[in-house]
């Protein structure tokens, strides 16, 4: 027992003794029980480097390089997925409101897209023609939104797009399904569908016209 407490004495005065100096003020350098990790063989960013032929440490990404997250190319210029812009939220940066219009350039290009998007994503429960009459209401799902209804023909394209993003009651988000560019253009898209079925025959060119009004 007596050598017991004699090296248990020790012991806590070795202990005290190495770690009880490190961080104390002194202008001595402190003890250092592993210098490896203290000091380690490494390059800093921005220090001068003769190694490379530039002479600097922190070396420019290879050419090639893919960036983790790509522009988004707007109608007003290329918008970064994390940054707080319409294109990405739907709505007017810092407000709640939704933005009015499509932040994307509305092209025939991304209006096929949104047609194809569409018909994957959104007509099993809308409908090919976005009436809400796709195969879950045969299937027993009675209250699909008919995309027609005055109320979504007027709902600006930001609560849409929010729609497809987050869902609403019944309906779930896609945000994980369908990237930022692909919602727009399913935005796009339905505004075309809601266009056609709100056009009158006045509205097509003669010829069409009176082909449509031939058939029975
Ligand atoms: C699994 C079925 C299902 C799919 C797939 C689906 N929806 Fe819906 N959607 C619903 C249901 C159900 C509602 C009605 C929700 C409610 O108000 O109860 C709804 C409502 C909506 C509304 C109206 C929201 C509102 O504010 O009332 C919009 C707009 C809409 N969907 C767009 C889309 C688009 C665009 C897609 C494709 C990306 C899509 N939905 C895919 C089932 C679906």
């Amino acid at each position: 027992m007596r050598y017991f407490l004699l090296i248990y004495a020790l012991v806590v005065a070795v202990i005290v003794g190495i770690a009880g100096c490190r961080g104390s003020m002194s202008r001595k350098p402190p003890i250092e029980i592993f210098p490896d990790m203290d000091r380690q063989l490494k390059l800093r960013p921005q220090q001068p480097n003769a190694f490379f032929p530039n002479g600097i440490s922190s070396q420019p990404p290879v050419p090639g390089t893919v960036r983790r997250s790509q522009p988004i190319q707007t109608a007003a210029g290329p918008v970064l997925p994390f940054e707080d812009a319409p294109v990405n939220t739907g709505r007017l940066p810092g407000t709640t409101n939704f933005v009015e219009l499509n932040p994307l350039a509305v092209t025939g290009a991304l209006l096929q897209r949104g047609r194809e998007r569409f018909g994957i994503y959104c007509a099993p429960c809308h409908g090919p023609m976005g009436d809400g009459n796709g195969v879950t209401r045969k299937l027993g799902m009675s209250v699909v939104a008919n995309l027609h209804d005055q109320r979504i023909v007027e709902m600006p394209d930001g609560e849409i797009f929010n729609t497809i993003t987050h869902g609403k009651n019944l309906m779930q988000g896609y945000a994980a399904q369908i990237p930022v560019e692909d919602r727009w253009a399913i935005v796009a898209y339905v505004r075309v569908l809601q266009r056609s079925w709100l056009g009158t025959l006045e509205e097509l060119p003669g010829d069409m016209r009176t082909a449509l009004e031939r058939q029975p």
